[in-house]
């Protein structure tokens, strides 16, 4: 099949994930998991986003150790090269040129209505304008595969909505040529941190990482946070309002739910006990992934190739979007006079 059939036959698929060099359980069910389902119905693309990175703090001498280390956990929890294109944002710089041409028409105030906006900024005295312009990038990210669904975390659906009112501004000017992509949000919504307060994210220091061993996982479960009114041991617990529970009901088997919620009732299962469950149960989930992920760190060739074949790949349809974009919007003055 050639590239022009192929992106016709199927739907467009693109996402988006900071190398922050750990992916945790947040990450994993709230969206790493989706891209892993859609590889076979969508052409996929997902990349590794490390120009929208260096807005953090991170130190950028471990940026490139970050980017492969991401790469990795993203082959490792079964995103396979063979079904979709995997890259590194940085790779296409088609991408930040189509972000330039958006951010004649992205309107200001909407970049400053945007919640990550907002808390991002005060951590600032000067805000640097690419943390305002930060959702222009990700629609170019998303509308340069001219992507029809974004599959993310509950906490992108504003990005997202953004970049469906960027698609519907620029048509309106330029003509009907970006689709307005859809997100799509699993049902889980945005998973709490260990704490059982915040979302969880590697900054808080809440998280349970996919990559950790046995005794990683049990070292993170352990502080978890359970019912704050089960004091004693035998005290009959709440599995309405406890964090446990709740990710019992995303991760442990299905058949043992019932009873793990009867014996936090009548107290008969103390919270270690409770934890112990669910540590084994993150355990056996994580085992193929720690398993493929060994196998790529002693082979960082193999990983570079497939970011390699991948950048080569988006930039072709990259090229191609950006091309028609830049025509539209008279930027042609060589082949026009
Ligand atoms: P980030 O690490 O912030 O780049 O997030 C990568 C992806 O994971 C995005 O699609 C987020 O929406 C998703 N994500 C991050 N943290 C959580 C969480 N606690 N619950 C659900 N999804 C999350
Ligand atoms: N903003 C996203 C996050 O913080 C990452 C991202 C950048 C993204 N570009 C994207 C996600 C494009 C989806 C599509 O998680």
């Amino acid at each position: 099949m050639n590239k022009t059939s192929e992106r016709t036959a199927r739907k467009t698929v693109l996402s988006g994930i900071q190398p922050t060099g750990e992916v945790h359980l947040g990450n994993y069910l709230g969206a790493l998991r989706q891209w892993v389902h859609m590889q076979d119905e969508y052409e996929c693309f997902y990349s590794i986003v490390d120009l929208h990175a260096i807005l953090g703090e991170d130190d950028p001498a471990d940026l490139p150790a970050r980017t492969l280390d991401m790469a990795i956990s993203i082959l490792a929890v079964g995103v396979d090269p063979e079904r979709c294109t995997l890259f590194v944002q940085s790779d296409v710089p088609e991408h930040v040129e189509l972000a330039w041409l958006f951010n004649t028409v992205a309107p200001v105030g909407d970049l400053e209505r945007m919640t990550q906006y907002k808390d991002k900024s005060k951590r600032y005295e000067s805000i640097p304008v690419g943390l305002l312009n930060y959702p222009v990038l990700q629609a170019a990210d998303i509308l340069i595969y001219r992507a029809d669904a974004v599959p993310v975390g509950d906490d992108q659906r504003q990005h997202l909505e953004l970049t469906r009112d960027i698609a519907r501004k620029w048509n309106a000017r330029y003509g009907e040529y970006f689709p307005e992509p859809e997100a799509i949000i699993p049902e889980v919504g945005r998973i709490k941190g260990l704490d059982g307060k915040a979302k969880m994210s590697k900054s808080l220091g809440n998280t349970v990482s996919i990559l950790a061993d046995e005794e990683g996982v049990w070292e993170s479960i352990r502080r978890a946070v359970t019912d704050p009114q089960r004091v004693r041991r035998d005290d009959p617990g709440r599995p309405e309002v406890c964090n446990v529970f709740s990710l019992h009901q995303l991760v442990t088997d299905a058949s043992l739910i019932p009873d793990i919620e009867e014996q936090c009732r009548a107290g008969t299962r103390g919270c270690v006990d409770c934890k112990r469950i669910l540590a084994d149960s993150l355990v056996r989930e994580f085992a193929p992934f720690r398993e493929r992920a060994e196998h790529l760190r002693t082979h960082p060739a193999e990983v570079r190739g497939v970011l390699e074949a991948g950048a080569d790949r988006a930039r072709d349809v990259a090229r191609e979007t950006l091309a028609e974009a830049r025509s539209r919007m008279g930027i042609k003055w060589r082949s026009a006079l």
